[in-house]
């Protein structure tokens, strides 16, 4: 990954996002982070970038004209980026697996909106892809697309500053896909509060076996709370429905 651009109606934003350790250690490190703002480029008069929506509703819709005018501004006819991702709540959920793929992805575009939504034309014909970062509804992809950036940039050689960070943390191939295992530090002992024991045995073996079992046990705790969940709203579905 070379390039990260992204498209927003506030690129201020991003200064803190570039501000960031991990995230300026990248850029030293050939990382392009580019932001561009939808009212810039817009080809409408006073910088509008949104209307109302067909067939009525609540909120503004940001236009196609709009995204395909900052596209073209930034590429040309070429559409240079590998992936043009627009954030939505209605999008794929983003994952570790996810983060790996446009990792791997010389240049990536995100797209973020505001507002009610996006002209659906934006997710046909000019995005590869639509991405949620989890099911609840931010005012606008900014947060989202940082959420984004952030996850595929620590992949990034360098980001980190330890190579071994990345390798066997939450949800890697290492850990069989499971959450990380817990940390302790010193102090040993804190108000009572203990380090187990294993880890400060010196038995490397007795230290792998204990990390792996915390972080089956935390992916089966997970997994059971998600199953919860999905039972108290399949109660609430059907209790809405038939009141
Ligand atoms: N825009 C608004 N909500 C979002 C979400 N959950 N994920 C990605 N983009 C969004």
């Amino acid at each position: 990954m070379k390039t990260i651009d992204v498209f927003t109606l506030f690129p201020e934003w991003f200064d803190w996002f570039r501000g960031q350790r991990h995230v300026a250690n990248a850029e030293r490190d050939g990382l392009e982070l580019r932001t561009f703002g939808w009212r810039e480029t817009t080809p409408l008069t006073g910088g509008q970038v949104d209307d109302a929506p067909y067939g009525g509703g609540a909120g503004m819709v940001l236009r196609v004209d709009v995204v395909d005018a900052a596209l073209r501004a930034a590429y040309g006819e070429a559409r240079a980026p590998t992936r043009v991702v627009l954030l939505a709540p209605s999008g794929r959920q983003f994952d570790e697996r996810l983060a790996s793929e446009l990792a791997a992805e010389p240049h990536v575009a995100l797209l973020c909106g505001r507002y009610e939504g996006v002209d659906e034309r934006v997710r046909e014909r000019l995005a590869t892809d639509a991405i949620s970062i989890g099911p609840y509804v931010l005012s606008g992809g900014e947060l989202a697309a940082m959420v984004v950036a952030d996850a595929v940039i620590r992949k990034l050689p360098g980001a980190l500053g330890h190579a071994e960070s990345a390798l066997e943390e939450s949800f890697s191939d290492a850990l069989g896909g499971a959450p990380e295992y817990p940390h302790y530090t010193r102090p040993p002992t804190y108000r009572g509060w203990e380090v187990p024991e294993v880890l400060r045995s010196g038995d490397h073996e007795g230290v792998r076996r204990w990390r792996l079992e915390q972080s089956r046990e935390r992916a089966r705790r997970a997994a059971e709370e998600r199953e919860r969940a999905a039972a108290e709203d399949r109660t609430r579905r059907a209790e809405a429905g038939s009141g």
